[in-house]
């Protein structure tokens, strides 16, 4: 008897194991060639334009403006650094509104010397407080590029470059190439520069046109994969209607005995917290991240509770918890995919609104924090928390507490996607009923899901 159920054990698990297998091929395959795409933001992009305004003896006069046509994705402190590489022997001769981190070899020149003579000039925004005769219009935010559906306003950065030893007509420029985008770390790839149509600008009073010289774009993309291989952020649940938490799952974002850089963490206990979060340092170093000791070491948890239930409707807390000393996140915002997002009743304390990533589905939606209340999610601590509770309208076609139809489908934060529990771990309604249906449903579901969160 025992050796009967043991083989059929056997047999099952070399079975999943082989479901795993081919599961894990397939999307293998069908990722790689969608490396940068984002399911719930397949248009998310940054796009690079620069507007030839006037022609100079030796070059021209341009100006750089990036837009960050990502709905969710911003780029933080401290900020873009953008690099390139010059086509012929082009100079920087000035810059407003931003700066080359180098100069490089300007030796060639006498007297009148240029901002930037290397072949690759390395770019980062002025810091605000810059004085104004150094600046132009989006300018001298520290890099900072808030993304377009929080805030648009802020979604745009530009700054004014003088080129020497170029091109004076649109039939002599080269355009620069090799494009490079660090938000600030790695995860974009930008494309070749493109000519396009000259931009029009309209007056204030929209009684005249004028137009650029000369317009080319660069488009850049982010890859989850490309910035880096560990996740960022977990997701744990739980409900009334059953007792268990689910954490998040063991290790989510890296495991504790494992002392490589993306395993050391801090016990909240210790003594003299304070001077092992930050430890003198020389200004302007970047510490790497040091995050609270826990099962996950994510340094951010998203907790989603199913708190009430009426006739008509049904009410959900969400609490993100900051786990990382030393860093504050400000501006953060979060993407939750469910699908009663379309009929929100009432969301308390976050600003809300609906993505449609494609046209007819309304599942998605982005939140973020109230500005001067709750949009600084606060280092690790007693203040390393953001909550809020939203109310939703039963569709009593589709609402059910079963299978675990009230969590998430997908969480994000700050465009990271979060690792989920796996499913059949779920908290359940006592007497579900489906229990064995559902688990074998999620044997298959599971791989998929896992090497989704896992690859981006
Ligand atoms: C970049 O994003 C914008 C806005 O979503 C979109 O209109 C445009 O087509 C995108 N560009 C590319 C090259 O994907
Ligand atoms: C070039 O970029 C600008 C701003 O990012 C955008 O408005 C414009 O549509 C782009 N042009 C093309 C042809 O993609
Ligand atoms: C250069 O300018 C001329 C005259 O304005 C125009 O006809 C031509 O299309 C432009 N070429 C490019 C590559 O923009
Ligand atoms: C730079 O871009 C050119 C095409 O514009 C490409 O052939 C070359 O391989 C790139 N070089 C590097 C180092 O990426
Ligand atoms: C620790 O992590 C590194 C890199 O992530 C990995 O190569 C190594 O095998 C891990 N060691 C243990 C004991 O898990
Ligand atoms: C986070 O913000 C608080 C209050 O502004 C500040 O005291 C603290 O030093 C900041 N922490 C980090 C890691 O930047
Ligand atoms: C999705 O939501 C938007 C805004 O709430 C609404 O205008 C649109 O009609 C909705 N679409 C569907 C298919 O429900
Ligand atoms: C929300 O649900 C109510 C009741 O089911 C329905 O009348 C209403 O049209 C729904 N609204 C949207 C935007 O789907
Ligand atoms: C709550 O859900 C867990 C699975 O996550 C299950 O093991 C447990 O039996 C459930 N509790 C009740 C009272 O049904």
């Amino acid at each position: 008897m025992e050796s009967l159920s043991s083989r059929s054990t056997s047999i099952v698990s070399k079975l999943s194991f082989l479901t795993v297998w081919i599961v894990f091929l397939i999307s293998s395959s069908s990722f790689t060639s969608t490396e940068a795409y984002d399911a719930l933001d397949p248009e998310g992009n940054i796009t690079m334009k620069w507007d030839v305004m006037s022609w100079t003896p030796d070059g021209y006069v341009a100006v750089v403006t990036m837009f960050n046509f990502q709905k969710y994705r911003h780029i933080p402190s401290p900020g873009w650094t953008l690099g390139w590489k010059w086509a012929k022997k082009e100079v920087i001769w000035s810059m407003v509104g931003a700066q080359t981190t180098e100069q490089g070899d300007c030796s060639k020149y006498k007297g009148n010397l240029p901002h930037c003579c290397k072949k690759d000039p390395t770019v980062v925004d002025l810091l605000p407080g810059t004085p104004y005769n150094q600046q132009i219009a989006n300018c001298c935010k520290g890099g900072v590029l808030n993304s377009w559906v929080q805030d648009p306003g802020n979604a745009a950065s530009s700054f004014q470059i003088s080129v020497g030893a170029a091109g004076t007509t649109n039939k002599t420029v080269r355009v620069p190439r090799n494009f490079t985008l660090m938000g600030p770390g790695p995860g974009y790839t930008c494309g070749p520069a493109k000519v396009v149509r000259p931009t029009k600008f309209v007056t204030p009073d929209t009684r005249r046109t004028t137009q650029a010289m000369m317009t080319w774009n660069i488009t850049c993309t982010y890859s989850q994969f490309l910035a880096q291989r560990t996740p960022t952020c977990c997701v744990s649940l739980s409900s009334f209607y059953n007792e268990t938490i689910v954490g998040c799952p063991t290790c989510a974002c890296g495991c504790q005995n494992n002392k490589t850089e993306s395993g050391a963490c801090l016990d909240p206990d210790t003594p003299h917290l304070e001077s092992v979060v930050s430890p003198p340092t020389k200004k302007g170093t970047v510490l790497p991240p040091l995050v609270q000791c826990t099962r996950h070491l994510c340094p951010i948890r998203v907790h989603w509770h199913v708190k009430q239930n009426y006739k008509e409707y049904w009410r959900v807390k969400i609490t993100i918890t900051n786990f990382n000393y030393r860093l504050n996140y400000s501006q953060w915002n979060m993407v939750a995919q469910h699908p009663n997002l379309d009929n929100i009743t009432q969301i308390f304390s976050f600003n809300y609104k609906s993505l449609t990533p494609y046209a007819g589905l309304n599942d998605t939606a982005m939140l973020w924090g109230v500005k001067f209340y709750n949009d600084f999610l606060s280092e690790a601590g007693p203040f390393g928390n953001v909550q809020s509770e939203i109310l939703f309208r039963k569709d009593q076609a589709t609402f059910t507490f079963e299978k675990g139809w009230a969590f998430p489908r997908r969480i994000y934060f700050n465009g990271d996607n979060c690792v989920m529990p796996p499913p059949d771990t779920y908290p359940f309604l006592p007497n579900g009923g489906s229990r064995q249906q559902f688990s074998v449903f999620s044997a298959v579901l599971l791989p998929v899901l896992f090497f989704f969160f896992f690859s981006r």
